[in-house]
C-alpha cells in the first residue's frame, strides 16, 4: 500500500473533474457537473481512483442506498429472507478515463465498491444492484457474476456475501 500509484479517495474540490473523459458522454458529463454536488448533498457518494504520478482521475463510481422488492431477489438468494423490501446498495454511475481503459481499472472500481459496501457496518446491505448501460451488461455478468433481478427490468444484482466468500485477492487501498 505504501507508494501505491493509484489511490481511492472520496471525490472533493481538489480533484480535476474537467480533465476526466470516459467513452460515455453522459457519464463524463455527470462526473464533471453533478458528481460533487450530489456527493455533498448525500444523494450519491462518489469515489475516485487517482493516479498519483499524474494526478489524473483514472475512474470513479457512485454509491447510494436502495431497496429491492423481495420477489425480485433471485431465488437462490432469497431462501432465508423476510418478505420485506431488501436493502441493497446502488452502483449508480461508473466510468474509467479513456486513457486508462481496458487495463483492469473498471474491474478494480467495482471490487472497491463491493468491498466498501461490505466493510461498512453502519447499515445492513444484502447486495449490489446496477442499471447497466447498453453494451456494458457483460462487463458485470462475466467479471462478477451479477445476475438479472427478477422484476422485469434490466437491473443486475450481486449477492454481497457470495462475492466476498469467493474473493481471495488482497484488498485494494
Ligand atoms: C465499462 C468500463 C467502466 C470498463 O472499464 P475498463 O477499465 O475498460 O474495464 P477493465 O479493463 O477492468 O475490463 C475488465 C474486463 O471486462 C471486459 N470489458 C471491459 N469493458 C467491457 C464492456 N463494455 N463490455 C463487456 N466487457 C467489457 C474487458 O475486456 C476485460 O476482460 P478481459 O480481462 O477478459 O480482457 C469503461 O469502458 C467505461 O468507463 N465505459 C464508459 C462508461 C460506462 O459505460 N460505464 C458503465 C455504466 S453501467
Amino acid at each position: 500500500m505504501v507508494n501505491e500509484r493509484y489511490v481511492f479517495e472520496p471525490l472533493g474540490e481538489q480533484h480535476d473533474r474537467a480533465a476526466f473523459r470516459c467513452s460515455d458522454h453522459q457519464i463524463t458529463n455527470y462526473f464533471r457537473r453533478y458528481a460533487l454536488v450530489n456527493a455533498e448533498s448525500r444523494i450519491a457518494n462518489a469515489w475516485v481512483l487517482r493516479d498519483r504520478d499524474t494526478d489524473r482521475i483514472v475512474g470513479f463510481y457512485t454509491l447510494s442506498t436502495a431497496s429491492v422488492d423481495f420477489n425480485a431477489i433471485p431465488e437462490q438468494f432469497s431462501a432465508n429472507l423476510p418478505r420485506y423490501p431488501v436493502p441493497v446498495v446502488l452502483l449508480g454511475r461508473m466510468g474509467v478515463d479513456r486513457r486508462y481503459e481496458r487495463q483492469g481499472f473498471g474491474r478494480r472500481l467495482v471490487i472497491d465498491a463491493l468491498i466498501r459496501a461490505y466493510r461498512q457496518d453502519a447499515m445492513a446491505v444484502y447486495g449490489m444492484i446496477v442499471d447497466p448501460k447498453e453494451g456494458v451488461r457483460n462487463f458485470y455478468t462475466k467479471n462478477f457474476n451479477f445476475v438479472p433481478l427478477g422484476d422485469g427490468s434490466s437491473r443486475l444484482f450481486l449477492h454481497l456475501q457470495s462475492f466476498m466468500d469467493g474473493f481471495s485477492a488482497p484488498l485494494s487501498s
